[in-house]
């Protein structure tokens, strides 16, 4: 079992450049692991031998990434999955309050997170942004998000500390 605070799963991702941004978001804010599912990836590596710069960086080896289709059954129960997606119900991220462990899920550039992920999550939330975001730059959102709340909640500066 994964003992973490902090990590991120990505369905399906397309373009290397969105998951090497991504695992550079990690490091910048303290999540330990970045797993993707799908082949796409896997696929243009073959070609590109790796992902680019951002995750070259050697700053940024902290963060454990890899392919894992149920990555989900790594973790142990009290970590709670979070869908980041656009949706009607879900609960706008101005609001939310962040669970202490969570794992955040992100759809493919090119769809959505579906139906079967979906069930598996436990808390919906939406950035409000008048257009889709890319796919690194709403994972970059959500985990400042994260950390600027856990500032101003430790600072007493927060409606919900
Ligand atoms: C580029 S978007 C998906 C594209 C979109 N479904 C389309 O093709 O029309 C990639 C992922 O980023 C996340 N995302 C982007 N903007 C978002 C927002 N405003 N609120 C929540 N999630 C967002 C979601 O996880 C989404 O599946």
């Amino acid at each position: 079992m994964i003992q973490t605070d902090l990590a991120i799963g990505l369905i399906n991702p397309k373009f290397p450049h969105n998951v090497g941004a991504a695992v550079r978001a990690a490091s910048c804010y303290g999540a330990s692991h970045l797993f993707y599912t799908g082949d796409r990836i896997d696929e243009a590596l073959v070609e590109l031998k790796r992902l680019p710069r951002e995750e070259r960086m050697k700053g940024y080896r902290d963060v454990k990434w890899q392919r894992q289709e149920k990555f989900l059954e790594l973790f142990d129960a009290d970590i709670v999955p979070v869908a980041v997606e656009l949706r009607p119900q879900a609960e706008t991220l101005f609001d939310f309050v962040h669970p202490p462990r969570a794992v955040y899920i992100f759809g493919p550039e090119d769809g959505s997170l579906e139906p079967g992920i979906l069930a598996s999550c436990h808390r919906f939330i939406v950035i409000p942004t008048a257009h889709c975001l890319n796919l690194a730059a709403a994972v970059n959102v959500v985990l400042y998000d994260r950390t600027l709340k856990q500032h101003l909640s430790k600072n007493g500066l927060a409606w919900w500390s």
